[in-house]
């Protein structure tokens, strides 16, 4: 059986998840939905990154202790991510008993093999990056570009890791294969950042003195582990990694890292180094997503646009949230989310192109043929356009190009729209001309079975109930084997249809207000 091992970043549990976190977990839920039904073996890690200077600062400001507070914020992001159904097969927070235990081992290793040693760091640390920085990186005011704050001047006895041994093959590793970090302009950014000579030996732990909240260093009582080489090795704790061999052999490496083109460098440079380092199989593909806006500007705190993905969710449901998230943009670029487009756009597409047709052929079948599929093959050059489709949007899903995909599927509901309209089966069977009125249904039956097929790793909900309502007894996603992902199996004449009203409601937009 063929595994498929995706990742997405862990967040930051200083304050409860936004929809730009939202955004890139499901889009890992896409593709493991993706492959699952495709009858792969799939395995689907998400969680929280729980240490660190931000998340000790944000516990004491809310006058907690770290696990207590790390407790609360988990769960939040945890119930979040259930509402948008999302199918992660585990939840990992770093803060997890075996969690240390694979850190302080892979920590011991490199220090015993010599690619850790202690020396002496002075420089600059900006806490909202959890990540050393250089004075000329700094904007005009002396701040962290993406933060906005002046970083801390540090001056402590660390442990460092020998980045400068690695750098010579972890460039090789990303000039053989192209796809290892995607989009290409990622990969490009990380080669640039790899001839800079600056970029040398790093710290790995950090002093009592400037962070208590860490993974201790059994070697040494004074240091915690850095945070980012704490977080990174959650990919293995959260595939079995010292605790069950059987399943770290089967799912590791990973075929797809999923995450935020801003911590491009801690995957495709730290990652890569320390499996390198520990000898252990690279991951397949490291993919950096674009960031979302919401109404055009930047999420923040500060501007009060912070968008809470479960707000969305209980006033339009998961589908449409998941739907529209991946209907306008392409992962690798940075996307926008605005209400009015928002509604706009699943109305179009959800209520009014496919809900309808859906309604529509099965209130006929209902009609004139008593709600039974009827006897008929289906129309030979519709059938071919959709076969072609098929082709676009499974080569688009395997490169995660999840809007040219989505437009192959409204391409197939438009395809299935025109027939109706075209043929006007209504028509056909008031003049009698009852074989043809069952064949374009049945031609509409088939592209509507292929329509919630392609759009299941998207709207789960939905491409359920259209499947449910077609009359079939199994679950959607159950219909894959190794052989065969029964994309082409036919509906069978004979099965009666359930027509239990539309599958998707409109969403009602807000009136204008009167001036
Ligand atoms: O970076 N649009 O955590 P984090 C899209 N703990 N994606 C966004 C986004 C936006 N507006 N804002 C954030 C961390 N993200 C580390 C990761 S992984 C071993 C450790 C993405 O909470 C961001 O790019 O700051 C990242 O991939 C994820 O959300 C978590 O961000
Ligand atoms: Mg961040």
């Amino acid at each position: 059986m063929k595994k498929f091992y995706v990742t997405t970043a862990i967040d930051y549990v200083n304050a409860a998840p936004h929809i730009g976190h939202a955004y890139e977990k499901i889009a890992a839920d896409v593709i493991a939905r993706y492959y699952r039904m495709r009858a792969y073996d799939v395995r689907f890690l998400t969680g929280t990154d729980e240490h660190g200077i931000k998340v000790e600062k944000s516990a004491q400001a809310a006058g907690k202790s770290p696990i207590e507070f790390c407790d609360e914020i988990a769960a939040t992001f945890q119930k979040s991510w259930v509402n948008l159904n999302l199918s992660f097969d585990y939840f990992i927070r770093t803060t997890e008993a075996r969690h240390a235990k694979v850190v302080q081992s892979l920590f011991k290793q490199l220090l015993d093999q010599g690619d850790i040693y202690k020396s002496t760091y002075t420089g600059l640390y900006c806490e909202g990056c959890e990540d050393f920085v250089r004075e000329r990186d700094l904007d005009e005011n002396g701040h962290c570009p993406t933060h906005k704050k002046p970083p801390k001047a540090v001056a402590e006895e660390n442990y460092f890791f020998k980045l400068s041994k690695y750098k010579p093959a972890i460039k090789q590793w990303l000039e053989t294969d192209n796809n290892a970090v995607r989009p290409e302009g990622r990969r490009k950014e990380v080669l640039n950042q790899l001839n800079d000579p600056e970029l040398g030996d790093f710290s790995v732990s950090r002093s009592r003195k400037s962070l208590n909240w860490g993974i201790p260093i059994p070697q040494d009582d004074d240091q915690v582990v850095y945070v980012w080489m704490d977080a990174l090795t959650n990919y293995i704790t959260g595939c079995g990694y010292l605790t069950d061999d059987e399943q770290f052999a089967r799912y590791w490496p990973a075929d797809l890292h999923l995450i935020g083109k801003d911590i491009t460098k801690f995957h495709s440079i730290y990652w890569i180094a320390f499996l390198m380092a520990a000898k252990l199989p690279l991951p397949k593909q490291i993919f950096a997503h674009g960031f979302l806006t919401v109404e055009g500007q930047k999420i923040s705190k500060s501007l009060g646009n912070v968008i809470d993905p479960n707000q969305l969710v209980q006033k339009y449901g998961a589908d449409a949230v998941r739907f529209f998230l991946f209907a306008g943009t392409s992962l690798d670029q940075d996307g926008d989310f605005s209400v009015a487009t928002f509604q706009d756009k699943v109305n179009a597409a959800l209520a009014n192109g496919l809900g309808n047709l859906q309604n529509r052929c099965l209130t006929l079948i209902d009609k004139h043929l008593d709600g039974i599929i009827p006897d008929c093959t289906p129309i030979q050059d519709v059938r071919e356009s959709a076969n072609a489709l098929h082709v676009v949007i499974e080569s688009s899903m395997e490169k995660l190009e999840y809007m040219k995909a989505i437009e192959g599927i409204l391409a197939l509901i438009d395809l299935a729209n025109r027939l109706m309209n075209d043929e006007k089966p209504w028509t056909l069977f008031k003049e009698g001309k009852k074989q043809e009125g069952a064949r374009c249904l049945y031609t509409v039956i088939e592209l509507l079975r292929r329509i919630a097929f392609q759009i299941y790793p998207f709207t789960p909900k939905l491409a359920s109930d259209i499947w449910w309502q077609l009359g079939h007894d199994g679950e959607i996603d159950k219909i894959g084997d190794e052989r065969n992902d029964g994309f082409f199996d036919m509906v069978p004449a004979g099965q009666k249809v359930r027509n239990s009203g539309p599958v998707f409601m409109r969403i009602e937009t807000e009136p204008a207000t009167a001036k």
